[in-house]
């Protein structure tokens, strides 16, 4: 049957023409008041009114859930630049004063005085705790360090030399299958034991995925070790000999825990809560959160970075990779470099920079890839290109020193990334499952591919 035949009704109008920016909309407005925005088509002759929602801090923003329905536009903002996707309380960003805030309080102070596991109670209970209720928690997450025994099976079938990130990638997608026909999302204690078991058996899978990446047995979690610690002792214990853990390598890998783990709606959070907007199982939701952070733009960066230092290898050939950092053509960026939201310097890189001297000195490293890095920083923020654009170091230019010097092998930089950032997904999901506002995640789009047209039978193609 002819298409024309039975043709559907030609659509509206507003939903059709998708060329009229939403701009020149905005220029036929007037702010009516300080609560709400009028939106006036002129052409159409219809209105909307916005309403202008205020956060606790930063700029306000216009509720345009109804302009669909009102003006029958659409919005289109690729990469959700000027978007908010949901109400948060558990960080804050201003990227113009370069201020990131856990739960309000500025990272400096949290990586000067805070510890890993407090940081990670203070993002999920949205308090910093007392001794009593950081013990109880501490003893909590520290009860639930350990995987079935099945998992070593499962471990086995990756190649030894898989990306850890696709291991880890896929382990904790696996426990899902462990945990999901008792899971009760509607139960607050239960989804509270999923967040406290995720981030306790996050650094158990990622240490398990390094040793069975060089071929050394497990090692099971230690209670009698706090959070870091634990970790180092999967990481690098040998059946052999006991582990002398270097108190400043630990203290350094408690701090790049705390600076990761939260940054707000960042790629892999949005990732989370798209997920659990759909009311998957949070292990699977977790598990699309390390997919979504190990790409270079993303978490994948701090590996990229010391790869870039790397073939860079000598601060003499600084200069060529700035020329080739600024020519668009040829594919190179400044891995480190830049950030979506800081449009100064990253109060992580700040922290970060000056920690790397220290563990450097004090683990009497001397890696020529600082003075590569170092040369980098200080070329890109005289010259015009990156001075322009606001492009400044930020976390992830100098964590993979840190992780080198502490042993930590280049694929894995991500996978600690992943470990630190998993106590701020669990408490984005968290508060996701108690918002009264969240609705499944179902973005709309421009289509502009063709237009309905008859399927052309094989033989007269
Ligand atoms: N090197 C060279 N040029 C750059 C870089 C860079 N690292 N970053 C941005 N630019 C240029 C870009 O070409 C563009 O130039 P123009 O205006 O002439 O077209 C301009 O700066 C704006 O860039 P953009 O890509 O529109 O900015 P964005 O906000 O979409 O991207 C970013 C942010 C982080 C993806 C990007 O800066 C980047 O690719 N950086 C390198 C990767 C990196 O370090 N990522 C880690 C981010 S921090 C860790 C985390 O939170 O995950």
């Amino acid at each position: 049957m002819p298409f024309q035949q039975y043709a559907l009704e030609p659509l509206p109008r507003a939903q059709v023409e998708t060329g009229r920016a939403l701009k020149s909309l905005i220029e036929e407005t007037v702010v009516s008041d300080n609560k709400s925005l009028t939106l006036t088509d002129t052409v159409a002759g219809k209105t909307t009114q916005l309403p202008i929602l205020r956060g606790s801090l930063g700029s306000p923003c216009l509720d345009i859930s109804k302009v669909p329905k009102d003006l029958g536009y659409f919005t289109y903002d690729s990469g959700f630049t000027a978007t908010a996707s949901c109400k948060s309380a558990v960080a804050y960003i201003d990227g113009d004063a370069g201020v990131l805030l856990y739960r309000g309080y500025p990272i400096e102070q949290l990586a000067k005085h805070s510890t890993f596991t407090e940081v990670a109670y203070l993002l999920i209970n949205g308090e910093l705790p007392t001794t009593t209720q950081l013990d109880a928690f501490d003893h909590t997450v520290t009860h639930h360090t350990m995987m079935h025994e099945a998992f070593k099976s499962f471990m086995q079938g990756f190649r030894h030399d898989a990306h850890p990130m696709a291991m880890l990638c896929g382990m904790l997608g696996s426990l899902a299958a462990f945990y999901h026909d008792d899971l009760n999302l509607h139960d607050p204690e239960q989804r509270r034991m999923a967040a406290i078991r995720l981030l306790a058996k996050v650094p158990t899978i990622a240490a398990a995925c390094y040793r069975h990446s060089i071929g050394w047995p497990g090692r099971y979690p230690r209670n009698n070790l706090n959070y870091v610690d634990r970790f180092l002792h999967m990481m690098f214990e040998v059946p052999s000999e006991p582990l002398q853990l270097n108190p400043v390598a630990a203290k350094a890998l408690d701090l790049l825990f705390i600076l990761h783990a939260d940054h707000e709606q960042n790629a892999s959070t949005s990732t989370v809560r798209l997920v659990g907007s759909t009311g998957a199982n949070p292990y699977a939701c977790v598990a699309a959160g390390v997919a979504a952070l190990w790409g270079p733009a993303h978490g994948g960066a701090n590996e990229a970075v010391l790869k870039m230092l790397e073939e860079i290898g000598r601060p003499e050939d600084v200069a060529t990779a700035i020329d080739r950092a600024k020519d668009k053509n040829s594919g190179f960026r400044l891995m480190g470099f830049g950030h979506r939201v800081y449009k100064n310097y990253d109060p992580r890189a700040a922290i970060i920079r000056e920690m790397t001297h220290k563990v450097l000195a004090e683990l009497g490293v001397n890696d020529p890839m600082l003075e590569v890095a170092l040369r980098l920083e200080q070329a890109a923020l005289k010259d015009d290109y990156f001075v322009s654009r606001k492009l400044y170091p930020n976390v992830d230019f100098y964590s993979g020193l840190i992780y080198k010097a502490l042993n930590i092998p280049t694929e894995m930089f991500t996978v600690m990334f992943a470990i630190a950032r998993t106590a701020g997904w669990v408490a984005h999901w968290l508060e996701q499952q108690v918002d009264p506002e969240a609705k499944i995640g179902r973005p709309r789009q421009i289509y502009t591919g063709a237009v309905a047209r008859d399927y052309v039978a094989l033989d007269q193609r």
